[in-house]
C-alpha cells in the first residue's frame, strides 16, 4: 500500500498576543493512494490549518508532512506541481470574464500552453459538464455552478492529489449531492489518484470516504473506515426522541441519567419540533420517557436507530458535531 500523504507529529501554533494557541497538536495521518480520505471535525478543529500546511500555504511549527513523497517545506515546489486545492464557497477568478476565459487564465497560471489549456478545458468539461455556463460571465452564474467551476479550476493542472476543503459548503441538497457524485467519479475513473477532503457533514463523509479521521481541537481522536468507526459504539443503543420545540430548554434533565452517554439536539423550525438523538449505555428508554413526561415534556415520537458516525463523534468527544450550528 503506497502512502501518498503522511504527517508525523504535525504541530501548528498561532500566537494571539502573548498567548499561544495550538491549532494542530501532534497530528499523524497516513493516506494511502487511491482513496478518498476524510477529515471530520467541528468548527475550529484544525481541518483547514492541516490542509493549508499540506498544500504549502502555511508552515508547520513542528513535525513533518509529506505529499506524494515530497516534504511540504523542503520540497514545496515539487508538492505544488502534483496537487491542487478547492475550497467550498471560494469564488476564484474575474467576475467580468466568462467561465471559459477564467479557466484559460488559470491554465496559464499553472504553466500550460494555450493549446494545452484549451484541450484540458474540453476534458474537464467532459467530466463535469460545464456546457450550460461555460460561456457565461462568472458573476452571473449560480452557487452550484460556481462550485463546479471551482472544481474544474482544481482539475486543470492534472493533479495527482486533490485537496477539497468543505467542498459542498453552502450548497443546497441537490447541488451538494451532485458535487459528491462528481468527487466520487474522479476517484473511480482514476482521474485523480487520491483525495483528501474536510467536512463537518456526517452524511457526506459516510457517503464519500474510504477512511476517516475524526479531528477535534487540533487532535486526531480516531481513524478508520466508516464501518470501523461505527463499531466503536457497538455496546451503546441509539434513540431518537421527537419533542416540541417549546419543551427543549428543559431537556437538560437527561443529564441526570447515568445511562445517557450523550445527546444532540436538532431543531426543525418548520415543524416546530426538535429531535434529540441519544446514546444509551443500557436499555433505559422506558424510564427516561417516563421522566420526560413527568417534567411535562411531551414526547411525540421515539425511534431506535442505527449507529452513525455522528454517534461515534458524540461518544468520543462528548458533544455533537453540529452543536455549534444550533
Ligand atoms: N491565521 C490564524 N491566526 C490565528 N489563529 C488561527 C489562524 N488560522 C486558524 N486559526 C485558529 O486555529 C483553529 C483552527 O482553525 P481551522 O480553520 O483550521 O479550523 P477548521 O477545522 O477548518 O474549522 P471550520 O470547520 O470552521 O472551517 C481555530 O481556533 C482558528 O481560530
Ligand atoms: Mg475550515
Amino acid at each position: 500500500m503506497l502512502i501518498t500523504i503522511e504527517t508525523r507529529d504535525l504541530v501548528r501554533i498561532f500566537k494571539h498576543g502573548d498567548k499561544e494557541f495550538r491549532a494542530l497538536d501532534k497530528v499523524s495521518i497516513q493516506v494511502p493512494e487511491g482513496v478518498i480520505y476524510g477529515l471530520l471535525g467541528p468548527n475550529g478543529a484544525g481541518k483547514t490549518t492541516l490542509i493549508r500546511i499540506l498544500t504549502t500555504l502555511l508552515l508547520p511549527s513542528d513535525g513533518d508532512a509529506y505529499v506524494g513523497g515530497y516534504h511540504v517545506v523542503r520540497d514545496a515546489n515539487k508538492v505544488r506541481k502534483i496537487i491542487n486545492l478547492v475550497s467550498g464557497g471560494e469564488r476564484p477568478g474575474y467576475g467580468i470574464l466568462t467561465v471559459r476565459e477564467n479557466l484559460m487564465y488559470y491554465g496559464q497560471v499553472y504553466g500550460l500552453s494555450w493549446g494545452e489549456t484549451k484541450r484540458r478545458i474540453e476534458e474537464v468539461n467532459e467530466l463535469l459538464h460545464l456546457d450550460e455556463f461555460l460561456d457565461k460571465r462568472l458573476n452571473s452564474i449560480s452557487t452550484g455552478m460556481m462550485q463546479k467551476y471551482a472544481l474544474a479550476r482544481g482539475l486543470l493542472n492534472h493533479p495527482q492529489i486533490l485537496f477539497l476543503d468543505e467542498p459542498t459548503l453552502g450548497l443546497d441538497v441537490q447541488n451538494a449531492r451532485h458535487i459528491r457524485r462528481v468527487i466520487k467519479h474522479l476517484i473511480e475513473d482514476k482521474e485523480i489518484r487520491t483525495i483528501l477532503l474536510t467536512s463537518h457533514y456526517m452524511a457526506e463523509v459516510e457517503e464519500l470516504c474510504d477512511i476517516v479521521s475524526i479531528i477535534d481541537r487540533g487532535r486526531i481522536i480516531a481513524t478508520g473506515s466508516p464501518d470501523e468507526l461505527r463499531k466503536m459504539v457497538k455496546d451503546e443503543i441509539i434513540y431518537n426522541i421527537d419533542v416540541r420545540l417549546s419543551d427543549i430548554d428543559r431537556i437538560r434533565i437527561l443529564r441526570r441519567f447515568r445511562t445517557v452517554v450523550g445527546y444532540t439536539i436538532k431543531t426543525r423550525q418548520l415543524t416546530g419540533e426538535a429531535r434529540i438523538r441519544m446514546i444509551l449505555s443500557g436499555e433505559d428508554i422506558a424510564r427516561i420517557i417516563r421522566t420526560l413526561e413527568e417534567e411535562n415534556i411531551h414526547v411525540l415520537r421515539v425511534t431506535r436507530d442505527e449507529v452513525s458516525l455522528e454517534d461515534v463523534f458524540l461518544r468520543l468527544v462528548g458533544r455533537g458535531l453540529e452543536d455549534e450550528y444550533e
